[in-house]
């Protein structure tokens, strides 16, 4: 297969983008005795159980720097959890919120789920500044700790499909990107919403040193990025994002492969026209811009037919937009 200029083979890329991601080397399986004594390295400490979880933004597992964080803990437990929306609370039966939390795609950190949650220890999320601009009647640059404070948080219950054939069901907490979007008054012309993710190699071991070309960036039509299911998330299983899955505030589009769902941004930018994404850099034909959940379409090197719930290894099938066709099929109707 063809790679862009200056992206060379190596091992991780021939895994990542040759393999099936799924099959990952042995010597990376997780190291489960030594998670284990960590659990009673806390739990001696009163921090196992009920503390870890009380400790909210601390990382689920694995936060090395827990001290550091104590002052975003501080600011932003009292908003979670954040009221139930009842229409997105279909009753599913949750992802273990501990198998998600150690179960990460975050290239920035590394390429190896079980690690992701282990190397975010000096990831600095307080202070948080995100630029908004671009074709907009009023661009602004805010603290992320500050816009969660102000904006009506809410949680909602998706499904989440990842274009690797994997799913869970977890309850993101956050606000409607659109609510963000009219702050900015976007132009007539904006027909795009381009997001980017932090650029800090000395934080994040797996931008040392890569071919990929980060930081991270993602797109939306602004239709998309209206859609009332599109959220910037906040939060999940009730408590502020831990860093693992994209701290302090990241993308969520239900619909389309989880590639989409940028973690950690940085920048929001408006558009006239279609920008790049981060993955179709990579492999244009593998991860396109629309990326919507379609049972139907193989990805080029595995079927997209059914997916593993992460937690259960169940194998289900997967739903036209991911189940919610309902409410996003008419974005795609060619009239
Ligand atoms: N965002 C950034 N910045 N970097 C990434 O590597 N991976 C994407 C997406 N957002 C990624 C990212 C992919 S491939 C998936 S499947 C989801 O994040 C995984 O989200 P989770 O780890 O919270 O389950």
């Amino acid at each position: 297969m063809e790679l862009p200029r200056g992206v060379e083979h190596s091992w991780e890329m021939f895994n990542i983008l040759i393999r099936p991601p799924w099959f990952l080397p042995e010597k990376t399986a997780i190291n489960e005795s030594a998670f284990l004594r960590r659990r009673e390295f806390l739990s001696a400490l009163g921090l196992g159980g009920a503390g870890l979880a009380a400790a909210g933004v601390m990382d689920v597992l694995g936060a090395e720097e827990a001290g550091k964080e104590s002052t975003v803990a501080a600011k932003s437990r009292p908003l979670y959890p954040a009221p139930r929306n009842p229409r997105y609370n279909p009753g599913w039966t949750l992802t273990d919120e501990n198998v998600a939390a150690r179960y990460n795609n975050f290239y920035e950190f590394s390429m190896v789920k079980n690690q992701v949650h282990q190397l975010t220890g000096k990831f600095v999320i307080d202070p948080w500044k995100i630029e908004i601009s671009g074709l907009v009647e009023k661009p602004f640059e805010i603290d992320a700790h500050e816009l969660i404070r102000e904006m009506p948080l809410e949680d909602r219950v998706y499904r989440f499909r990842c274009v690797e054939a994997w799913s869970m069901v977890v309850p993101w907490t956050g606000f409607q990107l659109s609510k963000l979007i009219e702050k900015a008054k976007p132009k007539a012309e904006a027909k795009f919403v381009r997001f980017e993710t932090f650029n800090r190699p000395d934080q994040a071991p797996g931008m040392k040193g890569s071919n990929y070309p980060f930081p991270y960036f993602e797109g939306l039509r602004m239709d998309e990025a209206m859609h009332p299911l599109t959220l910037i998330a906040t939060g999940i299983f009730g408590k502020p994002m831990p860093k693992q899955h994209g701290a302090p505030v990241r993308l969520i589009v239900p619909w389309k492969y989880g590639y989409k769902s940028i973690k950690s941004i940085v920048k929001i930018e408006f558009l006239a026209n279609q920008p790049k994404t981060f993955w179709e850099v990579l492999a244009a034909d593998e991860y396109p811009f629309e990326s919507n959940v379609n049972p139907s379409i193989p990805h080029p090197r595995w079927l997209q037919s059914t997916e593993r719930v992460i937690d259960t290894g169940d194998r289900i099938r997967t739903l036209p937009y991911n189940g919610y066709g309902d409410q996003v099929a008419k974005l795609y109707s060619k009239v």
